[in-house]
């Protein structure tokens, strides 16, 4: 994702920091008391997705991780400007994905969402891929019996590395998988756009979507 360098945002971390799960005191609380409500979304940008997420599901807990401060300082502003955070069920996470499972603990996420993660293109960064067995295997330790991974993407090389991926891992099960998610009316219903995905679909390239289930 391409960004300016927003001169606001160096000032907006000093006096935020605490807004970041991994500072915070109540991260135990949260992953022990609301236990198995717990989802994960990986590389979560500018945050349009998951706060409309938390937003339409009250009863869930959200976590939005983003590796990019500045991208996710966009997120975390729009997120203060937006919800009163009395009631709060969305925190944020400014860590690697190849990192969670330092900071999260085993098998407490219900879903892992993955949207519109960085394809990679050449051969040789097929290991930067969030959807490479490495990554797969993390989000298995992570994940309760039967969580869910929810994949989107605009890449169709990107979609059949997945699908190779998840049968080479052997430990998930493909439950939902359409390479064109805009002609299935039953599952949009229930859509959450990205920003990602709103610009693509400006362009009209159709979206894929895959559900892996943990087995
Ligand atoms: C292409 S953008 C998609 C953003 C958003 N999910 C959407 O659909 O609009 C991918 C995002 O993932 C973040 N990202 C990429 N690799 C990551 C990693 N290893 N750990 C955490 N975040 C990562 C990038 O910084 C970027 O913000």
């Amino acid at each position: 994702m391409r960004i300016r360098k927003k001169k606001w945002t160096k000032k907006w971390w000093e006096g935020n920091n605490s807004l970041l799960l991994e500072n915070s005191s109540i991260i135990n609380d949260i992953i022990l008391i609301k236990n198995k409500r717990l989802n994960l979304e990986i590389g979560c940008g500018k945050g349009d997705f998951i706060i409309n997420k938390s937003v339409n599901e009250k009863d869930n807990i959200f976590i939005g991780l983003e590796k990019d401060p500045t991208i996710l300082a966009v997120a975390m502003r729009k997120f203060k400007e937006k919800i009163n955070p009395v009631n709060n069920n969305l925190y944020f996470s400014n860590i690697l994905a190849q990192n969670i499972s330092e900071y999260f603990p085993k098998e407490k996420f219900k879903k892992i969402f993955l949207n519109f993660s960085d394809p990679w293109p050449k051969k040789h960064q097929a290991k930067r891929r969030l959807t490479h067995i490495s990554f797969l295997k993390i989000y298995y330790n992570l994940l309760v019996n039967g969580g869910t991974i929810e994949f989107k993407t605009d890449n169709d090389n990107l979609f059949l590395f997945t699908i190779e991926q998840v049968k080479l891992f052997e430990n998930f099960l493909i439950t939902y998988k359409t390479s064109d998610l805009y002609s299935d009316t039953f599952e949009i219903v229930n859509n959450v756009q990205t920003e990602y995905e709103t610009k693509f679909l400006e362009k009209n390239v159709k979206i894929k979507k895959m559900v892996l289930q943990k087995l």
